[in-house]
């Protein structure tokens, strides 16, 4: 019998640290401390103990129900005077600090390109991110039966008024010649929408960079020039990147920029799907076509322009490894950035 005394002290401070209020207090008190509560039960079987026990095990249940009696006045002394205080100020509490916002990591990175761009030369230009169909596809090029106008890809509004969330920030390009006689250097930052899948890699609303660069005699190399510069200022001198051909309905020709991948730094890996590279930058020489419907002459003028995800960039630049965690909104992550 002496062993089950420490016995029932466990669970009587197992059963204490949970008390959190008058009402689980009582019913402690209900369970340990009433006369057909669990000491005095021990105590009640005392007789069966041997005589020789007897002494010591009374001594020891004397302890064990001075603690119990000793603990319940306490916890009752404290929920008493709590419920009393509730309503009074503690003026002994710590005081409420106010955190104060910083930049997202999405758009300090923003920030860092458009910076890059404006001391190249280039001004800022902004569009609606609600656009029309014209805007978005026709004027871009866009052939009637191409893939991006289908439900699937693109967020159409419901008024059936031919106005959808922009799908990319191309379509400032021809708010901006329409508005301007060249030189034109300007970028465009912005949010975009795209009916996707959530991954990983991609989101249903991020942002892009459009640049947009149209003079008389504008080459290819010039393009090719400026996204280098850009990549070197953005990754540092050692930076690696490629040039692959690509296809866009508003350039002709069009490529895309790679850079290595931030994680396995080019062996390959679940981010750069095993390439060793990733995309960040979809460019190319501004199609005839879209500078005639920009207002702008294409046997007087050529210009290059190319499209960003900022998004993209912003991994590659902090290591974080799935998009996701930008939208989180999780302070602990931001606040590391
Ligand atoms: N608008 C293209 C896209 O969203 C990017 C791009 C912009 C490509 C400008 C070429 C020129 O993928």
């Amino acid at each position: 019998m002496l062993e089950e005394v420490p016995i029932l002290r466990k669970t009587i401070e197992e059963r204490l640290s949970s008390i959190s209020d008058l009402k689980s207090l009582e019913a402690f008190r209900l369970e340990f401390l009433v006369k057909k509560g669990k000491v005095q039960a021990l105590f009640d079987r005392m007789k069966e103990a041997p005589v020789e026990q007897k002494p010591i095990l009374g001594k020891e249940l004397n302890v064990l129900r001075k603690f119990v009696e000793g603990a319940f006045a306490d916890l009752k002394e404290k929920f008493e005077s709590q419920a009393s205080t509730k309503s009074k100020i503690d003026l002994t509490l710590p005081g409420r600090t106010h955190s104060v916002g910083t930049y997202h990591p999405v758009y300090q990175t923003m920030e860092q390109m458009v910076n890059i761009f404006v001391e190249m030369g280039f001004s800022i230009a902004e569009g609606p991110d609600v656009e029309d169909g014209y805007h978005n596809f026709d004027a871009l090029n866009f052939p009637p039966d191409h893939p991006a106008r289908d439900m699937q890809d693109t967020f159409f509004m419901k008024n059936g008024e031919n106005l959808l969330l922009r799908t990319h920030t191309s379509p400032v390009q021809i708010r901006v010649m329409q508005g301007m006689t060249p030189p034109i250097r300007s970028i465009m930052p912005g949010r975009v929408y795209r009916n996707e899948s959530i991954n990983a890699r991609s989101l249903a609303e991020f942002h892009q960079i459009e640049g947009l660069y149209i003079d008389k005699n504008v080459s290819f190399a010039e393009l090719k020039a400026t996204m280098m510069v850009f990549a070197k200022k953005m990754y540092g001198e050692n930076s690696k990147f490629r040039f692959r051909p690509s296809f866009f309905p508003f350039t002709e020709p069009s490529a895309e920029m790679d850079i290595t991948c931030f994680l396995c730094g080019g062996k390959g890996c679940r981010v750069c799907k095993h390439s060793g590279w990733l995309e960040i930058v979809g460019c190319g020489m501004v199609h005839p076509n879209v500078l005639r419907n920009g207002g702008i002459d294409p046997e007087i003028y050529s210009g290059y322009a190319f499209g960003f995800g900022i998004e993209r960039v912003s991994l590659l630049k902090t290591g974080v490894d799935d998009i996701r965690l930008l939208y989180e909104n999780d302070t602990r992550f931001l606040n590391q950035f």
